[in-house]
């Protein structure tokens, strides 16, 4: 009855039969996969969303790439981060999810691959395979600090390979990605006839400033390359569906993707009018919004570097941004007895490497958005099972 796609296992693994029967007992729960900003008590303006009333939007004139005043002001969003783009390369989407979709029917045919960092978002896999398509991974590299070097890239380049997805910062390892990499990169990929897709949600969340980073992929180079942002991370507003997708590089391909991603759009018109119409307004609240979340997210890094002090059987990888932290832990047990034990016996929830696809064991994720208070318990916890 069903596509082959669609068959995946979903019995419930361990750790979520676990954590609905504690959440049934009414037992409680130190949770540090929380990654939702409007669950973790961070205090939005109560009028925020009053944009999303404009009776403006009481008129429907679809739009496939999105409403002028929205795409301006995303291209405005560009040049304040010091890329300044044409409006007209941006193309709006109703999340990033959305956005790789999109470029995956763009991009491939039933079969293709797209390469994606290891370790990164888990979501990668599912989208790539609601698209027919393979996800294969490229193996970032850590010595200290994380690298993405062309060798791990090339070694995974199939004949059947479209595009390499680049996430800056990379979600869990808060790793940007430098210029002397992008430039390898996107080398490599106008050689090959590749497209680069490259995640920014996270770029306005850096621990300090490095002028080794690129600031985004919108910049433009010798390769077809999208540079992906959203409101859900840039402005805190995940439950408003506003992304988009900003197309750099030669001419001649920038405008056919252009040309044939305003077909897949158009096909869709998944954007809300009335989003498009708030866009300019929330776009401009961005410090606001983004002031908040990057204390709560330094105040638990500021936390967790304390507890974990010289002796500490525990280690943080290197992270340079984003809202996670990854701890490196004694592999005396598996990541998943580890996560599951630390549910059952101390209330505490975390996301074992494996989650990110990390190459080997033993780590921990920690998401950096819960309250101060409860991270510092369930970290306290953590630190005293080791
Ligand atoms: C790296 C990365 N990209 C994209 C997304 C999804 O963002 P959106 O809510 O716009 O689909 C996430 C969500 O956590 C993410 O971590």
């Amino acid at each position: 009855m069903f596509s082959a796609r669609t068959g995946w296992d979903l019995t419930p693994n361990r750790l979520s039969s676990l954590l609905e029967g504690r959440r049934n007992r009414g037992e409680p729960v130190l949770d540090l996969t929380e990654t939702n900003p409007t669950r973790v008590g961070i205090e939005y303006p109560a009028d925020v969303l009053a944009p999303l009333a404009d009776p403006e939007a009481l008129r429907y004139d679809p739009a496939p790439g999105g409403l002028a005043s929205a795409r301006a002001a995303v291209a405005a969003d560009y040049t304040r981060r010091g890329v300044p783009i044409e409006p007209s390369r941006v193309l709006l989407t109703a999340s990033t999810s959305e956005a790789y979709a999109w470029l995956f029917k763009l991009l491939c045919d039933p079969g293709d691959a797209v390469l994606v960092p290891r370790p990164s978002y888990p979501l990668f896999s599912y989208l790539a395979r609601l698209e027919s398509v393979d996800a294969h991974a490229y193996a970032l590299s850590y010595d200290g600090q994380w690298h993405l070097t062309l060798n791990a890239v090339v070694e995974a380049l199939t004949p059947r390979t479209r595009a390499v997805v680049v996430v800056s910062p990379n979600n869990p390892t808060g790793s940007y990605l430098k210029r002397t990499e992008a430039d390898e990169l996107l080398a490599l990929c106008a050689e090959r006839g590749l497209a680069v897709i490259s995640d920014e949600v996270f770029a306005d969340y850096a621990f300090g400033d490095d002028p080794r980073r690129t600031a985004s992929l919108a910049a433009g180079g010798p390769a077809l390359a999208f540079s992906l942002g959203g409101l859900s991370k840039s402005c805190g507003l995940p439950q408003v569906k506003l992304a988009w997708i900003a197309v750099s590089g030669p001419e001649r391909w920038r405008t056919a993707a252009q040309a044939r991603l305003e077909v897949v759009a158009d096909t869709y018109l998944s954007v809300s009018t009335p989003v498009q119409r708030a866009a300019p307004a929330l776009l401009a609240r961005r410090p606001e919004l983004q002031r908040p979340i990057a204390e709560r997210v330094a105040a638990n890094l500021d936390g967790l570097r304390r507890r974990l002090g010289p002796g500490s059987p525990a280690s943080m990888l290197h992270t340079e941004g984003g809202w996670s932290a990854v701890l490196q832990v004694p592999a005396t047990q598996s990541e998943e007895e580890r996560v599951t034990r630390l549910l059952e016996e101390h209330g505490v929830l975390v996301h074992p490497g494996y989650f990110f696809d990390f190459p080997r064991e033993a780590f921990l994720v920690l998401s950096l958005l819960p309250p101060p208070d409860l991270f510092a318990r369930a970290v306290d916890r953590i630190i005293a099972v080791l």
